[in-house]
């Protein structure tokens, strides 16, 4: 039985997230990643009870190590050490800081384009470090990673970090365990630290292999940088947890962490996350069977309504990246959807240079609201 329970457009419109708020009330968003459905009774559970006592301080986010390392073997079989377990506020706070500690002035991060755009910007404006793109590989289907590309990259000696999107946000594509075991080939034989994004990871498909990065790269030191906070909808509690495979590593990061970023995780999220990773499997498996339901349905609409956009069938979470080009909408076909369709996307050019034309859409709502985002997607351009 589905635990999961989908919210309609009227209750939706009563909350006063960034993804509800940004846009006037006749616009659908599909923009930023946040869900359309009920919180997973448990967590709301424990956050009433945690109102009910008036427990609102400090977060004590000990415990969330040990829930994640729960999570971890029993959903991946990958073995973390709570010790190795930094919480931080957000993923992205986890990953500037990382890089700050990790790389020094004058060093370079390899990513990996079309990416999460706050990619670009935490490498550049929060790490101060220059950004080398080695952009995904598009091979008639999928993209995928530049095996050889990286290893050019690798061996310029101002490259010290690898920010990898694993899974990947905009594409949703899950690398094969031989992909990374290469990329940890290679990182090892050039000196290069890997720090895997792994957010979106609780979200891969059923029959969809995803390996933590830190169970492929046992014995070379590698960092991820991973939440609760996608998979359960939960981003706006703040916590997320950095994770070595290597004590020296974590004393490393320790160190050179500032302390309020280490004690930046909210308690509230610190408690959801437990509960996520401890109580939140059946409510998840619900949530990906629902979205890969999602994906099928959108190659449905898609044929439907809007045959010359090329989609590229996801493998986790719930973000399409949809190449419009063949439509001559412009650079930033997002303009002309939210104009014409009153359908708030992400606009693919933030995701870098080769975004242009593509627009991201977040299908994490009900089969009913995506058929009317599509169809009026589909009616605009009559
Ligand atoms: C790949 C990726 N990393 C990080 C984030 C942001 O996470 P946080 O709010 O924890 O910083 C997102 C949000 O969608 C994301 O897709």
């Amino acid at each position: 039985m589905s635990e999961l329970a989908f919210e309609g457009l009227d209750q939706l419109r009563l909350r006063r997230s960034a993804k509800w708020k940004a846009f006037a009330p006749d616009v659908i968003p599909a923009w930023v990643a946040e869900m359309d459905f009920a919180m997973a009774p448990p967590i709301a559970q424990a956050l009433h009870a945690a109102i009910d006592r008036s427990d609102t301080g400090y977060a004590w986010p000990q415990a969330v190590g040990d829930a994640l390392a729960v999570f971890g073997a029993t959903r991946w079989g990958w073995l973390l050490d709570p010790a190795d377990v930094i919480p931080v506020a957000d993923v992205l706070t986890g990953v500037g800081h990382t890089l700050i500690a990790v790389t020094e002035p004058g060093e370079a991060v390899v990513i990996n384009s079309p990416v999460y755009p706050p990619f670009f910007t935490t490498v550049v404006n929060v790490a101060h470090r220059t950004v080398i793109d080695v952009p995904l590989i598009w091979n008639g289907a999928r993209h995928g990673l530049d095996l050889e590309g990286l290893a050019r990259e690798f061996a310029r000696p101002e490259v010290t970090a690898y920010l990898m999107c694993t899974p990947q946000n905009p594409t949703g594509q899950v690398f094969s365990k031989a992909d990374l075991e290469c990329v940890a080939e290679l990182a090892s034989q050039h000196g290069v630290l890997v720090v895997a994004d792994e957010i979106h990871a609780p979200m891969a498909y059923p029959g969809v292999e995803f390996w933590p990065y830190l169970a492929v790269s046992a014995d070379r030191p590698a960092v991820s940088v991973i939440s609760a906070s996608k998979a359960w909808n939960i981003a706006g509690l703040k916590c997320a947890q950095i994770v070595t495979n290597n004590a020296d590593l974590t004393a490393r990061l320790r160190q050179r962490i500032p302390q309020e970023v280490q004690h930046g995780a909210g308690h509230l999220g610190a408690l959801a996350a437990v509960v996520a990773y401890t109580e939140g499997q059946p409510w998840l498996d619900s949530l990906v069977a629902h979205l890969s339901s999602q994906a099928e349905l959108l190659s449905e609409l898609l044929a439907m309504h809007l045959p010359l956009i090329r989609f590229e069938r996801p493998m986790a979470s719930y973000l399409a990246w949809f190449d419009c080009r063949a439509m001559d909408l412009g650079q930033d076909p997002a303009v002309f959807f939210l104009e014409h369709a009153r359908v708030a996307l992400n606009s693919g050019p933030t995701f870098g240079p080769s975004g242009t034309g593509f627009v991201r859409l977040n299908f994490a709502t009900s089969p009913e609201i995506l058929t009317e985002i599509i169809t009026r997607m589909g009616t605009a351009l009559r």
